[in-house]
């Protein structure tokens, strides 16, 4: 096999040949073991998985979709037993419920436009969801009417699962009577915590106390905090909305601010609080990071005000030398920001319940990148700079509710769509994800590229390593994309390979070693001829920038994850809705794909739809990956 060990690289694997099939590829000499897909149990008493005749009750009690976030929270500090968390974004109801619904995404518009009257006239539709054959989805689509029980499974299909797992004799396990197994869905009752609990405009009929929430939504990345509790970010909570505002109402420009409605689901038909003409305040209590206590599955999620209101990609966190947590935030939409919270409160290591409310009181700050390198974190607090009555801001809450227009008037530094930001402690900095923008007519230097097609990495290292700092520095540390191509302008190392490079940097982690690991989220035949992977990034000394692929994803697929155990044994990672569509995109004048190849994965029966999956990678015979 051949050696890739570079001079003063610090990982050592064979590399995957990047391309694309209807299957998943690990470097050599490791497995990659399915361990949870949508529709397995997660109780000792769920139902079987029955794709052609799937309710919200069954769901309930199943992995949920489109797996993103994965968390190990260990026990006993066991590399081989813990609590697997895992968001569960959205739903693709193509994939989910073939044949009954319009594609998404797909190349050619639907032949048939969707018919309200029919669906008003209450007119039955097959729930026996007849699965297509293992070939392409035909373009000409039938738009079925909206379904009650269909809104009701997808909702079930949201949020998260918090799932025991085990690993025996070398395989990984779920564990089925866990005495903390939970779903959670866009239905569990939560609670509003922090400045904007109670206020007013969070109150609606079915909650005039502002303060109780049911679900959470779109739930992208997230994070595990010192003390083992478990973060779920709301990310594009917009899309949940249906219907408009009464004319005139106090609302409108916070919603214009972000997106709302967005109009992509149907469950507002169903459910009155998704309906802006029924319940107004309802977009309000979303948009919000959410903190549960994975050690009680009877425990009430919060949804932590402090950490401000926008398209929350992730929250990973560290230790400042201080004793602060610092929880880093992406808020991903094309220019929109950076952000941190630094807690008032310190960490206490020798007491969990002593920390369990340190999310509810700091303060959240936004990255202005200047030129000259350095960066400058400008807090977000109600009476300070513009930040007044005078601008429409009467308290904390509302500079919280409406973070971005908050950031705004602080002119913070307009990104690349900022996805998963993770701290390295080993080095002392800090790497932001920028998938891309290809709205961008206007370079900055932190965003230098216009039109940016493939995203880039940028590298803050904090004032005196301080991560709780108010100041710090700034580099790119690579522009992605194919360095063959000249106009791409990606500036990975000379030592990458055609395999090593990859566009659209998404979710990300930094392992117990320090190295930084990389999941991707757009990479395609059309797009950059590939699928999307995990790839390992250097980042010090002659190595740094120099990237190599150690495991790639099915067709259609997206990349989350991936989740190293502490020991580095083991490396979960999330295939997030394998066969999807994507985009007709050609920058460069590669041909969309979709019609020649499609998936069955993991399962690969013509019983079973695609599934995304979250899969355990292990090296053979033992030992740390990578
Ligand atoms: Fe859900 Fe920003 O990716
Ligand atoms: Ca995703
Ligand atoms: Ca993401
Ligand atoms: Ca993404």
């Amino acid at each position: 096999r051949p050696a890739q060990a570079q001079q003063g690289s610090a990982f050592d694997f064979s590399e995957v040949v990047a391309g694309v099939d209807e299957t998943h590829h690990v470097a050599e000499g490791y497995d990659a073991d399915v361990l949870l897909r949508w529709g397995d149990p997660i109780f000792a008493d769920a139902p079987d998985f029955d794709p052609t005749n799937q309710s919200a009750a069954a769901q309930e009690r199943q992995f949920g979709y489109n797996n993103d976030f994965v968390g190990y929270i260990p026990i006993d500090g066991s590399s081989e037993h813990g609590i697997l968390v895992v968001n569960h974004e959205y739903t693709n109801e193509h994939l989910m419920f073939p044949g009954i619904v319009t594609i998404r995404n797909a190349q050619t518009p639907p032949a048939v436009a969707p018919d309200e009257e029919t669906a008003e006239a209450g007119e039955q539709t097959s729930t026996e969801a007849e699965l297509t054959p293992a070939e392409p989805v035909e373009p000409e689509v039938v738009v079925a009417p909206a379904d009650q029980w269909r809104a009701d499974v997808e909702m079930a299909a949201h949020g998260g699962t918090i799932i025991e797992i085990r690993r025996d004799n070398g395989a990984w396990t779920p564990v089925l009577d866990g005495a903390r197994n939970r779903r959670i869905t866009a239905k569990t009752p939560m609670e509003v915590t922090g400045p904007v609990a109670g206020h007013a405009r969070l109150q609606t009929s079915a909650d005039p106390t502002g303060r109780e929430v049911l679900g959470t939504i779109n739930n992208c990345a997230g994070g595990v905090t010192p003390w083992g509790t478990y973060i779920m970010a709301e990310e594009n909570f917009h899309g949940y909305f249906i219907g408009t505002l009464p004319e005139g109402h106090p609302e409108t420009a916070n919603y214009e601010r972000y997106g709302v409605p967005g109009e992509s689901y149907e469950w507002g038909r169903f459910h009155d609080r998704f309906d802006l003409s029924a319940e107004p305040n309802e977009p309000n209590r979303f948009g919000w990071v959410v903190e549960v206590d994975v050690e009680d599955p009877q425990s009430t999620p919060k949804k932590r005000t402090a950490l401000g209101r926008f398209k929350h990609e992730g929250a990973e966190s560290i230790v400042a030398p201080g004793g602060q947590v610092v929880f880093y935030l992406g808020d991903d939409e094309r220019f929109d920001y950076v952000y941190k919270f630094v807690t008032a409160g310190t960490y206490n290591p020798d007491d969990r319940a002593a920390n369990m409310d340190l999310l509810d009181d700091g303060t959240l700050y936004v990255a202005r990148f200047e030129e000259d390198g350095t960066v400058a974190w400008l807090p977000l607090t109600h009476g300070e700079g513009p930040l007044t009555a005078e601008n429409g801001f009467e308290s904390q809450a509302d500079v919280l509710i409406e973070t971005r227009h908050a950031a705004d008037l602080l002119e913070a530094t307009p990104m690349d769509r900022p996805e998963d930001i993770e701290p390295n402690g080993a080095n002392g900095r800090v790497y932001v994800m920028l998938t891309n923008n290809t709205r961008r007519e206007e370079a900055n230097d932190a965003n230098p590229r216009i039109d940016n097609a493939f995203g880039h990495i940028v590298e803050i290292a904090e004032e005196g390593g301080d991560f709780a700092a108010t100041s710090g520095t700034w580099e790119i540390l690579v522009q992605c994309g194919d360095p063959s191509i000249a106009e791409v302008g990606a500036t990975f190392s000379t030592a990458t390979t055609e395999n090593g490079w990859f566009g659209m940097p998404d979710n990300c982690a930094v392992d117990s070693d320090g190295r930084l690991w990389i999941s991707t989220d757009g990479n395609s035949p059309a797009a950059t001829g590939r699928t999307d992977g995990l790839w390992a990034m250097d980042t010090e000394g002659e190595a740094r920038g120099t990237s190599r692929l150690f495991y790639r994803v099915p067709i259609g697929a997206e990349m989350c994850g991936p989740c190293p155990t502490p020991d580095l044994a083991t490396f979960f990672v999330a295939v997030q809705h394998p066969g999807d569509g994507g985009e007709d995109w050609e920058p460069f004048g590669r041909p969309s794909y979709y019609e020649d190849l499609s998936t069955r994965w993991p399962d690969f029966r013509d019983d079973m739809p695609v599934r995304p999956a979250v899969v355990a990678i292990t090296k053979q015979g033992g030992g740390r990956i990578g």
